[in-house]
């Protein structure tokens, strides 16, 4: 079977900021690899600084990556002239940043219609797509407003009725829920759900939310510049230095262990709280548990590129480097 071009590719991927001040070049990317396919809808989770925003910009081509490649829809961008990556941007993806996504001479409903009026639509109708998109949003009673007259909720809500209008294929956001109250945040992701089940639009969501996360097919986890981890299972042990590994636990106390750390420790089941002190935890397998672990077994596709692996050898995925989880069966 031929697998369907991904909506999204990128490999190898590197960016460095140059700087000439003294703390020097910022390498932002290291070598990162990922593919979205159509259609799926992918959280990027990582720390403050993690390049979060760099990855985004680079993959949606607003930004050339120092190395790599990055492929739209099976495009090679780095490839395209200036006018070719437009046109394709245009076709294909939408952005919606943190902040900064409206222009502040434009009414809401102008900088709704205005990607419509790009790509040629005449203005009646593009304008009154754009006042439909408003209202489907809730801020259509502020169309007239400029920017600087909305609160930050409904430029926010205006920013995504500006990316939505298009009918991108593939949706590149940075915390597009970040600085929304928490009613409205439900309402953009019924949305984002609506567009992602009905009409099969694929996303990467840069987001510390986790019902963000929650409504991703999957999570990847940034740790400088690099994926480290995919929702609880996949952790790239090569990018943690012997003796230094690091375990996260989330803010309700949720640990993910890596698969060889699980096989080690004598897989699922019940573990005794053996000590617990400031800062140290040690948990002891509880014997009888042993009888409910079940096999477990290596998974046949990477979790982190779709990889397919060849044998039961390959402890690391060739492609993206990730190490081969363990499940059970
Ligand atoms: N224009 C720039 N010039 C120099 N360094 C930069 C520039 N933009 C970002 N960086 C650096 O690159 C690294 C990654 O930045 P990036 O903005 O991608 O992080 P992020 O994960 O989006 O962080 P946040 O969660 O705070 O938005 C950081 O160390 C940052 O200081
Ligand atoms: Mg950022």
């Amino acid at each position: 079977m031929e697998l369907e071009t991904p909506i999204l590719e990128a490999n190898a991927l590197y960016h460095i900021y140059e700087s000439k001040a003294e703390d020097g070049n910022v390498v932002a990317l290291r070598g990162l690899h990922c593919t979205v396919r159509k259609g799926e809808a992918v959280a990027v989770v990582g720390p403050s600084g993690s390049g979060k925003s760099t990855l985004l910009k680079c993959l949606g081509g607003l930004m050339k990556p120092t190395s790599g490649f990055v492929a739209l829809s099976g495009h090679n961008m780095t490839r395209l002239t200036g006018g070719e990556l437009v046109k394709l941007r245009q076709k294909t993806v939408s952005f919606i940043f943190q902040e900064g996504n409206l222009l502040p001479n434009l009414s809401a409903l102008d900088n709704v219609a205005q990607p419509l009026r790009h790509q040629g639509v005449n203005r009646r109708l593009a304008i009154k797509k754009a006042q439909k998109m408003l209202d489907e949003l809730a801020v259509g009673h502020r169309a007239k407003a400029l920017p600087a007259m909305l609160s930050g909720g409904e430029q926010q809500r205006v920013a995504i009725a500006r990316a939505l209008i298009t009918d991108p294929v593939l949706i590149l956001a940075d915390e597009p829920t970040g600085a929304l109250d928490p009613i409205t945040s439900i309402q953009v992701l019924e949305l984002f759900e609506e567009l992602h089940s009905k009409k099969n639009v694929a996303f990467l969501i840069v987001t510390h939310s986790r019902d963000v996360a929650e409504f991703a097919d999957r999570v990847l986890e940034l740790r400088e510049g690099r994926f480290v981890a995919q929702r609880g299972s996949d952790v790239n042990l090569n990018d943690l230095t012997e003796g230094k590994r690091e375990i996260f636990m989330d803010e309700l106390g949720t640990l993910n262990l890596p698969p060889d750390v699980v096989v080690t420790m004598g897989g699922s089941g019940s573990y005794r709280v053996a000590e617990l002190e400031d800062g140290k935890l040690t948990l002891a397998n509880v014997a009888e548990s042993t009888s409910k672990i079940g096999v477990l077994k290596l998974v046949e596709t990477c979790p982190a590129c779709k990889f397919i692996y060849q044998s039961n050898e390959e402890l690391e995925c060739p492609e993206c480097g990730s190490s081969r989880p363990k499940v059970s069966n």
